[in-house]
């Protein structure tokens, strides 16, 4: 049997979800577990576009394998028009062969997403990308104000996971605190999955 990581899935159009995405590994690694770092490919409102299997830079594809032998899941997606971006949603819809089968009971998940304004959704994509993670049985993990970060920060950073305030440009860099509670997430999702096992 392969030694058990923790997917860290993830969707990024400009690098700010790629960014936390990296912070969040850092965070399951210090817990003790390895860290798999997977994307899904964009969508295109034309039909016969098909991305090759293996991205051009970056992480890897995900794959139905990579997510049904994961021991926890912190999965990402950039803020659109409040909800997840339709390429972790397709990713997700094709996912009906794991929840027929279970695969995912009882693992822990959590969910973080990148905005370009500071009110424009953040928590509004974290809870609803919980909803197919709960079909699927994964029990949700959050971020607990025993993290000082979660009162301090002046930019993102909720009890329902990980966020970044990447402004409108997308210019601003990933703060101290939106950091902190990145690896923090990571860190409590592995903790969790060490504990199911
Ligand atoms: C189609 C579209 C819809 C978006 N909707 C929102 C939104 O509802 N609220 C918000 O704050 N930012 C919104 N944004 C901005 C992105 O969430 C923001 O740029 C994010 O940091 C991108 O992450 P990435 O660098 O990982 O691609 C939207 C961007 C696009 C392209």
């Amino acid at each position: 049997m392969s030694e058990p990581y923790v997917l860290v899935l993830y969707y990024s159009r400009h690098g700010a979800t790629r960014e936390m995405a990296r912070h969040i590994a850092q965070g399951v690694e210090r817990a003790g577990l390895e860290a798999r770092l997977r994307t899904v490919p964009a969508v295109s409102a034309d039909c016969e576009a098909t991305a090759p299997d293996i991205p051009e830079r970056g992480d890897l594809y995900a794959s139905l394998d990579d997510l049904a032998g994961c021991a926890g899941l912190v999965l990402g997606s950039p803020t659109r028009f409040g909800n997840m971006a339709a390429a972790m949603k397709y990713f997700l819809d094709g996912t009906t062969a794991l929840w027929l089968n279970g695969a995912l009971i009882d693992k822990p998940a959590a969910v973080f997403t990148s905005t370009g304004s500071l009110h424009g959704g953040q928590e509004s994509t974290l809870l609803t990308m919980m909803l197919p993670l709960l079909h699927h049985g994964m029990v949700m993990v959050g971020l607990p104000y025993s993290e000082p970060a979660l009162s301090a920060t002046r930019t993102g950073g909720t009890p329902y996971g990980a966020s970044h305030w990447a402004g409108s440009d997308s210019s601003q860099q990933v703060s101290d605190d939106e950091l902190r509670l990145c690896q923090a997430l990571g860190e409590r999702v592995a903790r969790w999955a060490l504990k199911a096992r």
